[in-house]
C-alpha cells in the first residue's frame, strides 16, 4: 500500500522549482531595494501568541489552526500566518530602539482550510512588516512595492489593488454598534455562519461570499463613512499618494480582512485569473498590535503575498527553464566510465558545470536523457576518445560536433556558445 500526502498539501516538484525560485528571487530583489531585511522565525510558536495576535474570535484561530500539546504539556500551533511572530520578535529582541524596523519573510503557513484551487492546507507566503511609520506614504510606498513586484513578474494584467480603512479603537467601536443594530434587523436573511459570529464579530458579515448576506452588505452602514477625523485623514492623503503615484485603485468598503489586529489601511491585490480564491496580496496597518501584545506604542504595516496563487499566475508565461546550459557527460564502456568521473571532477575544479550521466546504457539513452537534462554541452567519452585523450563535444543546439583534448576543454569553454 503506498502512502499520500495528507489532503491540502502539495509537493513542488523540479519541474515548478524554477517558477518558485523566480518569485523567491524577484521578491529578494525588490524587499531589498526598498530597504527591508530577511527575517526567519519559527515554523511553531505558543498557540497563545495567535489567539491574541491575529484575534480568538477570527476564523484562523477558531477553526483553522493546526494546535497540540507537545511532549511538555505546553499548547503549541504552527503558524497560519507571519505577522504575530514579527511582532513577538520585534518586541523580544528590544527593537523599538532600531525604528524603522523594516523585515520580510518567506515560507509555510498552515491553515486548516478547505482546500480548491489556489487555497491548501500548507501554503507559502512571502510578507513584509515595517515598523515605525505612521503616515500614509508608508502605505503608498507598500503598495507600490507589492505592484512592482507583480509587474516585474508580468503577472500584473488581470490585477486589481481595492483599499478600505476600518478606522481605529476610536471610531470603530461606535461604527460597530450602529452596524450591529443594523444587521440585528436583517438576522433572519443571513447565513447560518454570520447569524453565529453576529455578536463576536460583526465586521466579518460584511465580507461574507453568500449571494444573500452579501445584498444585506450592501445597505449596511459602512466603516469609511463614519471615521473619525484622524482616520479620515489618513484615508485621503493615502488616495492622495496613490493617484500622484498613478496607482490605480479602487475604494472596497466591503473588505474588512479576516484578522482582527488590523486598524485603518486595508489592502488586497485580487485577481480574476484564479476564480473564488481571488486574493494575491493582502495587509494593511495594525498600530495597536505592538503595544496589545506587550510592547510600547509602535505603528506598523505589512502584507503578505501567497505564493502557491502567484505561481499559478506565472504557469505558462515564463518559458525560463527552457534555456539550455551546462556539459553532460555520457561514456560508453567501462574504462571510459571510469576514466570519465575523474574527469569530470577535474572539470568541475576548474568551474565547470558538469553533470554525469548515472545510468550508462547505450548512447541513444543517454543523449535522450541529456536532453531531458536541458545541457547545452554533451561530452562523449568512448574507447576511441579514451585512447587519444580526447572528447566529443556536441552543442545540443545546433548539433555541431567538435573534437577536443582533455586538457583543451576548460580553455575552450570561455569560448563556447
Ligand atoms: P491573509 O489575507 O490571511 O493575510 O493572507 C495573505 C495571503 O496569503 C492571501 O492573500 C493569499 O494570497 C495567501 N493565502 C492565505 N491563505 C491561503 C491558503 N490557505 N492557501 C493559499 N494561499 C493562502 C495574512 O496572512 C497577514 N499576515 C498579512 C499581513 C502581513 N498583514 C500585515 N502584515
Amino acid at each position: 500500500m503506498t502512502i499520500a500526502t495528507v489532503r491540502g498539501v502539495r509537493d513542488i516538484l523540479p519541474e515548478e522549482s524554477p517558477a518558485w525560485r523566480l518569485l523567491e528571487e524577484s521578491a529578494r530583489q525588490i524587499f531589498t531595494a526598498y530597504g527591508y531585511r530577511e527575517i526567519r522565525t519559527p515554523i511553531f510558536e505558543r498557540t497563545e501568541l495567535f489567539a491574541r495576535a491575529v484575534g480568538a474570535t477570527s476564523d484562523i484561530v477558531e477553526k483553522e489552526m493546526y494546535t497540540f500539546a507537545d511532549r511538555g504539556g505546553e499548547s503549541i500551533s504552527l503558524r497560519p500566518e507571519g505577522t504575530a511572530a514579527v511582532v513577538r520578535a520585534f518586541i523580544e529582541n528590544n527593537l523599538h530602539r532600531s525604528l524603522p524596523w523594516a523585515v520580510y519573510y518567506m515560507g509555510p503557513m498552515f491553515r486548516y482550510e478547505r482546500p480548491q484551487k489556489g487555497r491548501y492546507r500548507q501554503f507559502h507566503q512571502m510578507g513584509c512588516e515595517l515598523f515605525g511609520a505612521p503616515g500614509p506614504l508608508a502605505d503608498a510606498e507598500m503598495m507600490a512595492m507589492v505592484l512592482r513586484l507583480l509587474r516585474q513578474l508580468r503577472i500584473d494584467d488581470s490585477l486589481t489593488l481595492e483599499i478600505n480603512s476600518l478606522g481605529c479603537k476610536q471610531c470603530r467601536a461606535p461604527y460597530r454598534e450602529q452596524l450591529l443594530t443594523f444587521l440585528q434587523g436583517q438576522q433572519a436573511h443571513l447565513c447560518a455562519n454570520c447569524r453565529d459570529r453576529l455578536q463576536r464579530n460583526p465586521l466579518r458579515i460584511l465580507d461574507c461570499k453568500n449571494e444573500e448576506c452579501r445584498a444585506i452588505a450592501r445597505q449596511a452602514p459602512m466603516m469609511k463613512d463614519h471615521l473619525c477625523a484622524g482616520c479620515a485623514d489618513h484615508f485621503e492623503g493615502l488616495q492622495g499618494l496613490l493617484g500622484g503615484m498613478a496607482l490605480p485603485y479602487t475604494v472596497n468598503p466591503l473588505m474588512v480582512r479576516g484578522l482582527d489586529y488590523y486598524n485603518r489601511t486595508a489592502f488586497e491585490v485580487t485577481t480574476t485569473a484564479l476564480g473564488a480564491q481571488n486574493a494575491v496580496a493582502a495587509g494593511g496597518r495594525y498600530d495597536g498590535l505592538v503595544a496589545e501584545m506587550g510592547g510600547q506604542t509602535v505603528p506598523a504595516i505589512g502584507f503578505a503575498m501567497g505564493m502557491e496563487r502567484l505561481a499559478l499566475l506565472l504557469e505558462g508565461k515564463q518559458a525560463e527553464s527552457s534555456r539550455r546550459q551546462g556539459y553532460y557527460l555520457l561514456t560508453v564502456g567501462e574504462a571510459a566510465t571510469e576514466q570519465g568521473v575523474l574527469l569530470a571532477e577535474q572539470w568541475r575544479n576548474a568551474g565547470l558545470a558538469v553533470q554525469m550521466d548515472w545510468l550508462g546504457g547505450s548512447m541513444k539513452a543517454q543523449l535522450r536523457r541529456a536532453d531531458r537534462a536541458a545541457a547545452l554541452q554533451v561530452l562523449i567519452l568512448g574507447e576511441q576518445e579514451l585512447a587519444e585523450q580526447t572528447v566529443l563535444l556536441k552543442n545540443m543546439q545546433d548539433g555541431e560536433q567538435r573534437r577536443l583534448a582533455w586538457d583543451q576543454l576548460v580553455a575552450t569553454s570561455g569560448l563556447l556558445p
